[in-house]
């Protein structure tokens, strides 16, 4: 007997397929919503058939049409994955950004205020904190305000769904990704994730660009840490309301990253170096104690384990 209904928007992308399948694996019906402006129906290939899954091709920034599936759908929690996930994009795009990352999650609020859905799992980002910091962030103390668009948007949706939290009653998690990387993650832009797009390098026997010393460092997290960790926002128990970081704690320099990648590829020559990003962060780590206390989660990917698996991936396609 299947457990009840969690819709997932943005089902059909890095984060979303991956949530989707670990809901399914521990017995929830999934209703996925995905406008494939980002997402990929490939990456659904292993759960498009189920009976207990159903996909929905639809905008979730269009006002009401979150409702509309909702209203056909009682659900449990619903999980808020769709965004425009690039910064660089929202930098030459804010009105979109405003629309997809913004107003998207406005829709959802709404949607769960009039069917009353119980609880909402937000994808926030490390990108709401500021530059600066060398310690590790913690979720009260957001240094400098954010430093674009898409931070921002992020930022401000937190804002709007701890107001519907407030007001209509509804327990919202919200989940402050760091970088997160992994199976079906797009190496596409050279904004992509930097482990996509090593990954991709290595593999054509290619050696990568460093920009920069290699110095900088960052909290690299699990795809599959982090659909767990929204299973356990969406399912767990008695959970209320806050934000936390979903980090390992862990900080690994680019550097390390072209070690890790170099042992599994001894015939790919030495990282090249280019000049340092305009605006790079030097450091960005996650203190991942809250995660811990509230939602019982603990980043069970190291990152060598987690490059192992990218490297030896038997089923992906290439890109
Ligand atoms: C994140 C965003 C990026 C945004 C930046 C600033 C992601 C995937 N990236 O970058 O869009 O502009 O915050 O807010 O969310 N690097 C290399 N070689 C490469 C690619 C990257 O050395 O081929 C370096 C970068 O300069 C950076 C580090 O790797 O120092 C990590 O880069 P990235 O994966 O883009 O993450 P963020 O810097 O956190």
């Amino acid at each position: 007997m299947a457990k009840g209904v969690i819709l997932v928007t943005g089902a059909a992308g890095f984060i979303g397929s991956h949530t989707t399948e670990q809901l399914l694996a521990a017995g929830y019906r999934v209703v996925g919503v995905d406008n494939f402006r980002t997402g990929r129906r490939e990456n659904l290939r292993h759960v498009a058939a189920r009976p207990e899954f159903v996909l929905r091709e639809a905008d979730v920034a269009e006002p009401g049409v979150l409702a509309g599936i909702a209203g056909e759908f009682p659900s449990e929690a619903v999980i808020h994955l769709a965004a425009l996930v690039s910064v660089p994009e929202s930098i030459a795009d804010p009105q979109l950004n405003f629309r997809l990352n913004l107003g998207a999650t406005h829709a959802v609020a709404e949607a769960a205020r009039r069917h009353r859905i119980p609880r909402i799992v937000f994808a926030s980002s490390a990108a709401v904190y500021g530059d600066g910091a060398e310690a590790a962030r913690s979720e009260p103390d957001l240094g400098s305000p954010p430093i674009s668009p898409y931070g921002a948007a992020k930022l401000a949706s937190e804002s709007l769904l701890f107001g519907h939290a407030a007001a209509y009653g509804l327990a919202v998690r919200c989940q402050r990704f760091f970088n997160v990387y992994g199976p079906r993650q797009d190496p596409a832009s050279p904004y992509s994730g930097v482990i996509s797009i090593f990954a991709r390098e290595y593999a054509a026997g290619r050696p990568p660009t460093i920009h920069g010393d290699g110095g900088q460092t960052r909290d690299f997290v699990s795809v599959h840490d982090v659909a767990r960790a929204n299973l356990l926002a969406a399912t767990r128990p008695g959970l209320v309301s806050g934000v936390a970081n979903i980090c390992t704690g862990r900080a690994t320099s680019l550097q390390r990253l072209a070690e890790i990648f170099a042992g599994h590829y001894p015939e790919v020559g030495a990282p090249r170096h280019a000049a340092a990003r305009p605006g790079d962060i030097r450091h960005s780590l996650g203190d991942p104690s809250r995660g811990r206390d509230e939602l019982g989660f603990t980043a069970q990917w190291a990152i060598e384990r987690g490059l192992r698996e990218l490297i030896h991936l038997p089923h992906d396609p290439p890109h």
